[in-house]
């Protein structure tokens, strides 16, 4: 969806005060662009709707893991989520402090625990009995304490694409509460780990507050038996507006859990709501034709640039950067040799033609941290714009660069 930072000014898509078209003239398609106006806007509100819980907000890296991106939310005093070693090593070269960085995930590898124990990261939010020992042992031969929060699957099915969901029996993440209550009654067996928290993370996109509501007064009821967990983080999941659908905001999600918060200190990990909205990917039409009664627009961005549309069924609204007069509804497609390749479907466009622009909206959460080479396609360009000024922020890859590991090992 169009917002503040991303919309039509005298007919032309504009990212903040610059012209999308201006931006692909130079650096090509597809190329991803992002407002930093709009991501501190985001983080903001996020901060406002939370402030009376005065929470650590760790910005889920997985989200979108670009070093400006991660560098902006830094500096405007966001932690990072990071879950792996190659996201801790981003965070840090971003500048953030290692105590602000929370270690998460559901298959920490021995290396990446000792890695990140030797850097100091502040939370390590543990997935599984084992993980506790090996945790343990790890910051044993350190000579250090790992500061641990228990993720929790408290069993809620959170209202959401079942792809995303992460808080029910059978998924994987988080440990039920028959492990949980053997990691806190054998809590001595783990003499390196420092207990002083609980995770609950019920999914992404969330329709509603009440998975989040049931996640976090599971968790509590366990809390209040044992004094020493004063911390809870309660993930993310703050859903983007993709459409036009009525979802919860921030404040929702503020005033559901508030209530139920007061006295505990507070850790939230937003990803997507902080950076979806504040980035486009823009593409060119290659080629125009007719099948089978649909009109196809092939495109230059594809599924491989962003996934989202194949591999969930995800909505992105998809716009040309002429503000249109008149549209039809027309499919877009990437040129990847995959029937799934689509980006969207009865997507009201005007006519277009080979060279033109178009703008796939809300791209900037999973988008390019879900790029892949598939069909050796080199992945895109990234772009920031801070009000007047633009900058490439990652170069475009090249087909040198996608053999490059091979070549080296020849
Ligand atoms: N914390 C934990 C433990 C998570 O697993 C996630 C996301 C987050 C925080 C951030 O959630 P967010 O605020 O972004 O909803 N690739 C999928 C989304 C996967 C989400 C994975 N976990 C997509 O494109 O929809």
């Amino acid at each position: 969806m169009l917002n503040e930072s991303v919309r039509y000014l005298d007919g032309t898509l504009y990212v903040d005060n610059v012209p999308a078209a201006d931006i692909t003239a130079q650096t090509g398609t597809p190329t991803y662009i992002y407002s930093k106006t709009r991501v501190l806007h985001n983080f903001h509100a996020l901060r406002e709707a939370f402030a009376a819980l005065n929470p650590h907000i760790h910005y889920s890296a997985k989200a979108n893991a670009n070093l400006a991106l991660l560098r902006t939310l830094i500096d405007a005093g966001a932690g990072i989520d990071a879950v792996s070693a190659g996201e801790i090593v981003r965070a840090l070269a971003a500048g953030c402090t290692p105590d602000n960085i929370v270690f998460a995930g559901v298959g920490k590898t021995p290396e990446e625990l000792h890695y990140a124990i030797e850097q100091n990261v502040g939370w390590f939010n543990v997935e599984n009995v084992d993980e506790c020992r090996l945790l343990s042992e790890i910051a044993e031969s350190e000579g250090k304490t790992a500061r641990v929060a228990l993720r929790y699957n408290p069993d809620v099915q959170a209202n959401t694409h079942p792809s995303i969901a992460t808080g029910h029996k059978g998924a994987k993440f988080g440990l039920n509460r028959d492990d949980l209550l053997y990691v806190l009654e054998n809590r001595a067996s783990y003499p390196h780990i420092a207990l002083e928290g609980f995770h609950v993370h019920v999914g992404s996109q969330l329709g509603d507050t009440s998975a989040t509501v049931a996640g976090v007064n599971a968790a509590l009821a366990i809390m209040r038996e044992y004094p020493q967990l004063q911390t809870l983080n309660i993930g993310g999941g703050f859903p983007a507006r993709y459409t036009n659908d009525d979802l919860p905001d921030y404040s929702a999600f503020a005033h559901a859990l508030q209530p139920l918060l007061n006295g505990y200190d507070v850790i939230i990990e937003p990803g997507r709501s902080i950076v979806a909205d504040a980035g486009i990917l823009l593409a060119r039409v290659l080629y125009v034709k007719e099948q089978g009664g649909v009109t196809l627009y092939i495109i230059d961005g594809s599924m491989t640039e962003l996934m989202r549309p194949a591999l969930y069924g995800a909505h992105h609204a998809i716009v040309p950067v002429s503000e249109p007069t008149s549209t039809t509804p027309v499919t877009v497609v990437g040129p990847v040799c995959e029937t799934t390749d689509v980006l969207g479907r009865d997507v009201p466009l005007p006519s277009m033609q080979h060279g033109d622009l178009l703008a796939i909206l809300d791209a900037g959460a999973y988008g390019m941290v879900m790029a892949n080479t598939y069909n050796q396609r080199p992945r895109p360009a990234e772009v920031m714009v801070d009000g007047e000024a633009w900058q490439v922020v990652r170069q475009r890859e090249t087909i040198a660069d996608l053999m490059r590991a091979e070549l080296e090992n020849a």
